[in-house]
């Protein structure tokens, strides 16, 4: 019996020398040591033994069990060893590649410059209101005190869809709509950001849709004086504190008085360029004290409070401040022109 374990005991290291792979080891682990294996099927003849033999054949039985389990032992971590090498190999990544940039997208200028004014007023305690584009005639026109043949209707030439709808040419239909919403409440405090479109032939000046900001606050003892102090502190943020402001004498039906508002001259700072003509100013909103028609038809009672608007065009605000020389930039969605824009 102690032949027959040696007999086993060298085959199974020859065997185990030339085994070349994991799953051959595991055979031989089971063909040797396995439950049913050889060494099993040998120690299964120790019954027949005297009781001397018994554990002098038994030792033998653990030296060789400890010898094969031995050799089993090392070729398994040698076959571990190979497998984590092939996939460290296999599954290599060079993390000093240079990498490929996502292509990232930005906003649009003009939501940009959007976004800026919304902002700077939400900074002032403003609220922001919005209204349909797809207006009537009343709010487009006749409750801001434009009635029916007032000559000030041809300022805007219009789109109608009826007689009585049409695109809004101005935002300043929200401030009827605002007003109503308010029931009396004051104050009242909007800004009002929208687009607009107006039949008008496009160039570099003109477009037939472009984008307003209006402005509007009602409360009692509103005062002319209160409008110029928040127009100059937007303008400051804008475009910056060294920024001046003026306001020039005009008309518009909804405000009384009505003026235009011209700022410092981006370009040149005041001293005259081609840009402002010479003059060191450059115009970008109307502005007035509400009409008290506009008071009334939007239910407030223009004995007891008073109130300011102002209305601006984005993309106006937009050209000054990039010094774009082309409205028509803003829509013709090149990347060229719109990349630009996506560090600012
Ligand atoms: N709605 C005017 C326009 O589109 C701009 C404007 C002027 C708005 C004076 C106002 C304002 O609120 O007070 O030309």
């Amino acid at each position: 019996m102690k032949d027959r374990l040696e007999a086993l005991r060298a085959e199974a290291l020859d065997r185990l020398q030339t085994v070349e792979d994991a799953a051959s080891l595991n055979d031989l682990r089971v063909h040797y040591l396995g439950k049913k294996g050889q060494l099993t099927e040998i120690l299964r003849g120790m019954g027949a033994l005297s009781a001397e033999e018994r554990p002098i054949i038994g030792q033998v039985a653990n030296d060789v069990r400890a010898a094969i389990e031995e050799v089993l032992a090392r070729k398994q971590e040698a076959f571990d060893r190979a497998e984590t090498a092939r996939r460290l190999q296999a599954e290599t990544l060079d993390v000093t590649l240079p990498g490929k940039a996502p292509a990232v997208g930005s906003l649009h200028p003009l939501t940009k410059v959007a976004q800026e004014i919304e902002d700077i007023f939400l900074g002032m305690g403003y609220t922001i209101a919005e209204g349909p584009e797809v207006e009537t005639d009343y709010f487009n026109f006749e409750a801001l005190n434009l009635p029916k043949n007032h000559p000030a209707r041809d300022m805007q030439d219009s789109f109608y869809i009826t007689d009585d709808i049409l695109l809004r040419t101005h935002t300043s239909p929200v401030q009827i709509r605002t007003m109503q919403a308010m029931k009396g409440q004051t104050p009242v405090k909007v800004i009002c950001p929208g687009k607009v479109y107006r039949r008008d032939d496009d160039d570099a000046t003109h477009s037939f849709m472009f984008h307003q900001v209006e402005g509007l606050v009602v409360g009692p003892n509103i005062r002319m004086s209160d409008l110029k102090g928040t127009l100059l502190q937007f303008v400051r943020e804008m475009y910056g504190s060294q920024m001046q402001i003026r306001l020039r004498p005009s008309f518009f039906p909804f405000t009384e008085p009505s003026a235009e508002v011209d700022v410092t001259c981006v370009k040149c700072g005041g001293r005259g360029c081609r840009m402002c003509k010479h003059t060191g100013w450059i115009e970008i909103l109307g502005c007035g004290m509400i009409h008290p028609a506009v008071l009334e038809h939007g239910g407030y009672d223009p004995s007891e409070v008073t109130g300011f608007a102002f209305g601006m065009g984005i993309e106006r605000i937009a050209l000054l401040k990039y010094e774009i020389d082309d409205i028509r930039h803003f829509y013709a969605n090149d990347l060229r022109f719109l990349s630009q824009f996506a560090k600012m």
